[in-house]
């Protein structure tokens, strides 16, 4: 294992990533722990991540210097580097500029670090302090114009340390330099796969809970999902989950978690049908903004007063990701923006949290669900919105046009999945918007609603564009959604990117 110590990077968390893609076990720590601490680890090497401070501000990070005399590896990145230099008697000086975005470096001399890569290469820099002496028994081994000690090395105390991001992808040879590193300088093996990872965490969630009892609020997302089966798979019954069905969920998706669980993984799980509950909660409202209020409080009502029917609980399972930590700030990160959980759960509840995958990346997650037996279309299923249907049905809520939606949009996804495109549109669905129009059909006269489908590309949600969806397949689903559905006569498709509209339109 390689040890990576946090000294508060926004990129930490993809050090480790890489070096998991390696095949070779990686776990972030806070820099706190002890030389101690890591002796109980099993680790091969360690690195040093970036961070936001000066090795000279009152507040900065610093490491137990003991950590050096282990005799393992050490690779330190930015700030990291600029540690090693420090502790070790080196110095580090305020730059004259800052240095951001791309930089050329020269390798200046051979060694494992750098190897047979080529020895002029572009590299991603990020800071304002840098070395401007290396520590005794140090040399340069790169070095950049506007940065003359780029890289430094101690080879006989395997004490590396570069000022670039190699774990950034626009640092070109950044992943071969990581990769050195942890095969040639560490000596790592390269067999941890995502099996070992199921293990691991395990072992921690059974030492976590001991005989204690474990809920889990299950949403059917994949996240929920994934976190319900690990922790199953650890704990058996002693984990209950609960989903909640508040009737605005898609056609099938409240069968499919019901067979999913309980059939297939035969875990616990309370279903609490508090359908008619929303309904009368959402009667005559149609502002957006107050319907989701509505759906989120109502959501947090159910589950507080189901969970404390339940005797015994003490630990809360959630699906919380790692980038639902970073955006939230982790201990040392600098907080970018304030993450809410959706269908937030009260903050007052009296359990105490357990989040396996708060390590993880959503694509890590998905490889997780696979390796755990979770099906396709639980692994693969597109976001969807907290409030579910509540906001794909425009203004008032009611059980017939939640009724026309679903049936339209399991019309749009057997078309969508048909054609093959499921992989590659990020999120479709349909909205009904409080339209009727005029048409004929056979030999009447209809006066009906108009459905809207929506289709995007997205990388993360934050802005997307419309799917260019073949006009064959947009013919299907509109020829099947006016044939099949009652109420519907016309199907319009969305063109707007976002921005300036939003992909849910309310
Ligand atoms: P918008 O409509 O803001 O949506 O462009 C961006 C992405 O977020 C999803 N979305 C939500 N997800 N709770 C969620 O968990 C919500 O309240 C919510 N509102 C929107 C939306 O489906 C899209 O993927």
């Amino acid at each position: 294992k390689i040890v990576v110590l946090d000294f508060g990077s926004q990129f930490n968390q993809l050090i480790t990533r890489r070096i998991r893609e390696f095949g070779v076990f990686s776990e972030l720590h806070p820099h706190t722990i002890t030389a101690e601490d890591i002796k109980g680890m099993n680790a091969v090497g360690i690195v040093f991540s970036g961070g936001p401070n000066s090795v000279y501000d009152e507040s900065a990070f610093k490491v137990d210097p003991a950590i050096f005399e282990l005799g393992l590896p050490i690779l330190g990145i930015c700030y990291g580097m600029q540690l090693m230099a420090h502790t070790q008697g080196g110095k580090v000086e305020g730059a004259e500029t800052r240095e951001y975005g791309k930089a050329d470096i020269d390798v200046t001399t051979d060694n494992l670090l750098f190897g047979d890569l080529p020895k002029n290469q572009v590299v991603w820099m990020s800071h304002g302090d840098h070395v401007t002496a290396v520590p005794e028994g140090f040399e340069v081994i790169a070095t950049s114009p506007a940065c003359p000690i780029a890289a430094m090395a101690n080879t006989e105390r395997k004490l590396y340390a570069v000022q670039f991001h190699p774990e950034v992808r626009h640092s070109v040879y950044g992943n071969d330099l990581l990769k050195n590193f942890v095969f040639n300088v560490c000596d790592a093996k390269g067999d941890w796969s995502m099996a070992n990872f199921i293990d691991i965490e395990i072992a921690k969630i059974r030492e976590q809970v001991g005989d204690k009892q474990v809920l889990c609020a299950l949403s059917g997302g994949v996240d929920s999902s994934v976190v319900a089966v690990l922790i199953h798979k650890a704990i058996g019954d002693q984990l209950t989950c609960m989903f909640v069905d508040h009737n605005l969920n898609r056609k099938g998706e409240v069968e499919q978690v019901m067979k999913t669980f309980t059939e297939d993984f035969d875990m616990k799980l309370i279903k609490i049908d508090a359908r008619e509950r929303f309904m009368n909660k959402l009667k005559g409202v149609s502002d957006p903004e107050q319907k989701r209020k509505i759906i989120g409080n109502e959501f947090i009502y159910v589950f507080d007063e189901e969970s404390a029917k339940l005797e015994n609980m003490d630990f809360l399972a959630q699906g919380t990701l790692y980038t639902d930590i970073i955006e939230s700030g982790t201990a040392t990160a600098q907080t970018i923006k304030s993450h809410h959980n959706v269908g937030g759960l009260p903050e007052d509840m009296k359990f105490e949290l357990i989040e396996p995958l708060n390590t993880l990346f959503k694509d890590e997650v998905r490889a997780l669900g696979l390796e755990l037996g979770l099906p396709e279309a639980v692994v693969w299923r597109q976001p969807f919105p907290g409030p579910g249907l509540g906001i794909r049905v425009l203004g008032e809520v009611t059980e017939e046009k939640l009724e026309i939606v679903r049936e339209a949009d399991f019309i749009l996804r057997e078309e969508i999945k048909n054609a093959g495109l499921e992989r590659d549109i990020w999120q479709y669905f349909c909205v009904l918007p409080d339209i009727r129009s005029v048409g004929v059909m056979g030999d009447g006269r209809t006066y009906d609603y108009a459905i809207g489908i929506r289709g995007v590309t997205s990388i993360d949600g934050m802005t997307s564009d419309w799917a260019r969806i073949p006009y064959d397949v947009l013919e299907k689903i509109s020829v099947r959604i006016v044939n099949e559905v009652n109420g519907i006569n016309r199907v319009l498709y969305d063109i707007t990117s976002k921005p300036p509209a939003t992909i849910e339109w309310e």
